[in-house]
């Protein structure tokens, strides 16, 4: 794509925040400090907000039905109990607007195979056992794109790890521009930043934290009590030396750095400011400041999501509201790619 690629500027666009969660497993402290904590804290008057528990990508791979409705309110729940207020933003689940799907499908036609194949996160997760994966899980992005492009959104805050995917959403929607001969589609921005755009595992800071890890000591879970957060972190690797005063002495320290980013992003401060306080310090001293923070900031939303839980009729009626406001931005704009794309609409 080089010549009279159209890339309409974002200033044509209403400034809409969308972005999204799966119901595939556990949370972690990853998901809120990567995701959620900043999904939060675009939630004001400059952008519209769209929230999703994306219930279509999780079952890419095979979900038990029981455990995926669980999921999908416990994510709902962890939406609001961070701080997402349905009167302010739109939760939703992905399933409810078919929106989302029916855009996908068009997307799937726009997406070139050579483009999906080099999306690493569909590499890792399918493994070495490829040929059985299932089409969706390869068709993964598309669906994202589609998700993200159905309200124009123009901005979408995530973790470090999803960034191939929104490049290739920025693909999908200058090809379909071009294509079409149209600047239809918002060349999206991503949100990715600040200090734990990348949580590391508490095991081995070479990697992401993540539900799917094997050991559960290498992540803080949304639903640990305040013990088993303080156990872990106590736990959390570490080297022998004490901290540094400036950021270049974490240079080949991953643990050290991953543990000073998560208390950084869980006091809103950036790692050089905590550095100029502790550095000097031993982990023996750092540790439980961690762990005070830790507990602190987490066990309140820990609390919330359990009392929320109490009531799933209300967590549906929340999502029901939701999915109504969200079919309302949807619906025109699928109509309109249909018109563009010459999809007889009788
Ligand atoms: P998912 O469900 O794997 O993760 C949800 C969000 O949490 C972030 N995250 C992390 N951030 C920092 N450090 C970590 N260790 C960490 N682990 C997870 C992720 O980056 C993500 O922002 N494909 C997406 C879901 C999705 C989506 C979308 C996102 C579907 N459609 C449209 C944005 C827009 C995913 O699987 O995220």
């Amino acid at each position: 794509m080089t010549d009279a690629v159209q890339t309409p500027s974002l200033d044509n666009f209403t400034k809409r925040v969308f972005s999204g969660i799966q119901p595939s497993g556990g949370l972690t402290l990853g998901n809120y400090l990567g995701a959620v904590k900043r999904f939060v804290e675009m939630q004001n008057d400059d952008f519209e907000t769209i929230y999703c528990v994306v219930d279509q990508h999780a079952i890419t791979v095979w979900q038990n039905p029981e455990d995926l409705r669980f999921r999908t309110r416990e994510i709902a729940a962890f939406f609001m109990a961070s701080g997402l207020d349905p009167s302010k933003s739109i939760l939703f689940n992905q399933s409810a607007v078919p929106e989302h799907a029916q855009l996908g499908w068009i997307f799937n036609c726009v997406a070139r195979m050579g483009w999906m194949q080099r999306m690493t996160q569909f590499k890792d997760k399918a493994g070495k056992n490829a040929q059985n994966a299932s089409l969706g899980l390869f068709g993964y992005p598309a669906l994202m794109a589609a998700d993200i492009l159905v309200y124009h959104a123009t901005h979408v805050p995530v973790g470090d790890d999803q960034k191939q995917h929104l490049e290739l959403t920025r693909d999908i929607a200058i090809k379909f521009n071009h294509d079409y001969g149209v600047d239809f589609f918002p060349v999206t921005e991503p949100v990715i930043g600040g200090p734990a755009a990348r949580v590391m595992s508490l095991r081995d800071g070479s990697k992401k934290m993540s539900k799917s890890d094997p050991s559960d000591l290498s992540r803080i879970n949304m639903s640990d009590d305040a013990d088993t957060i303080a156990k872990k972190l106590r736990k959390a690797k570490t080297d022998p030396d004490a901290l540094p005063s400036e950021e270049v002495g974490l240079e080949g320290r991953p643990e050290a750095r991953n543990l000073v980013a998560i208390y950084a992003a869980l006091g809103e401060e950036t790692v050089e400011t905590v550095l100029r306080d502790v550095g000097g310090k031993q982990f023996s001293e750092f540790k439980p400041m961690l762990v005070e923070r830790a507990v602190e900031k987490l066990s309140p939303i820990s609390g919330e999501m359990n009392r929320l839980m109490q009531d799933g009729a209300e967590i549906d009626r929340v999502l029901k509201e939701g999915s109504l406001k969200a079919r309302a931005i949807a619906e025109p704009i699928l109509r309109k790619t249909y018109d563009i794309v010459g999809m007889l609409q009788p």
